[in-house]
């Protein structure tokens, strides 16, 4: 009898069908975001589970369905799963990450590129009808070129961020990271690390691509906004939480920083009614990752990881991205 797995989301039927060629397989295509008593539920006798990122797999759904071998998250973050809970019950869990690094690096880099030029602000301006003559300081912002590029959080994403901003826009590159980089990574980047006070200060756009944690919860308050440029930017691409909104929003709305750009945000798909109030913020709905191509690669890989971590396809036993592969050791 075949395995069975749960697909929590609706996903590109052509996955779906792959899985089928493997496992009973309970889909979602009416992509129904289920609460924790109906995941649960959803969850009983299935091996497997393909989640994405708003699918929260913690001790208690673990505990509620021991049978479960294996989560595999289509999304390179994975603050989604309680990793060690899933590694304490012998749960591997697996996630995408490579498949997006370009395509999230070019999206960082358009809205960080959309904030300092003010591209929403003013196409919000024209669509108005408000625009009725060229004025000389029309919705004048800050270059890239040659600016100060800040990164906050240096893991793939960031480096390729780094390199756009370097190799392509002449930019200074400065970064902050729990680790310094390779000196020949730090070289490809033409990055130089600096503590996080520095990056603050000295930023003329800050690109924030850090993981979220616990620890990492507002790691931009009011009090770092406060050291910022008055003519700074800061996009955020990681995950809400890692910003506090309100703070932003209130920075935003005195010129504390000049604009935002922002993908991510606590609580979302909420967002937090202050910043739909400034104009200064670029807002997009948690897209970063979201051209044809890599969405399906993502799928692709978590598929390949879930197949796998069943024992089946050519990497048997040997899902290609694992995040606790200790659970996978005899
Ligand atoms: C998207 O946010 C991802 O983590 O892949």
């Amino acid at each position: 009898m075949k395995p069975s797995v749960l697909v929590a989301r609706a996903v590109f039927p052509e996955v779906v069908e792959r899985l089928r060629q493997h496992f009973e397989v309970e889909d979602n295509p009416a992509d129904e975001v289920f609460d924790k008593p109906e995941l649960i539920r959803r969850l009983q006798g299935k091996a497997g589970a393909f989640t994405t990122g708003s699918v929260v797999i913690d001790a208690e759904v673990l505990d509620a369905n021991p049978q479960l071998k294996v989560v595999a998250n289509m999304a390179v973050g994975y603050n989604n799963f309680d990793v060690p809970a899933c590694t304490a019950r012998g749960v591997l869990c697996t996630n995408t990450p490579d498949v997006l690094t370009e395509t999230t690096a070019d999206f960082g880099f358009a809205l960080m590129m959309a904030a300092a030029r003010r591209i929403s602000e003013s196409e919000h301006y024209l669509r108005r009808g408000e625009w009725h003559k060229w004025f000389y300081d029309q919705f004048t912002g800050s270059d890239i070129h040659g600016a100060t590029l800040g990164v906050l959080g240096m893991g793939r994403i960031g480096q390729a961020i780094a390199r756009r901003g370097a190799l392509g826009f002449g930019m200074r590159v400065i970064y902050h990271n729990r680790s310094c980089l390779a000196p020949d990574i730090e070289s490809q980047c033409r990055a130089t690390y600096v503590d996080k006070e520095r990056l603050l200060r000295e930023s003329d756009h800050l690109v924030i691509v850090m993981p979220y944690s616990p620890a990492a919860h507002h790691a931009i308050g009011a009090p770092e906004l406060a050291l910022m440029k008055p003519t700074a930017t800061l996009t955020n691409i990681a995950r809400g939480g890692i910003v506090d909104d309100a703070a932003l929003a209130r920075a935003l709305a005195d010129k504390r920083i000049a604009a935002a750009g922002l993908d991510v945000y606590e609580g979302e798909p909420a967002v937090h009614p202050d910043l739909l109030k400034v104009p200064n913020v670029v807002l997009t709905p948690h897209i970063a990752s979201a051209t044809v191509a890599t969405r399906r690669a993502m799928a692709d890989l978590a598929a390949d990881n879930l197949i796998a971590a069943l024992g089946f396809g050519p990497n048997a036993g040997k899902p290609p991205t694992p995040l606790n592969p200790e659970v996978l050791r005899p």
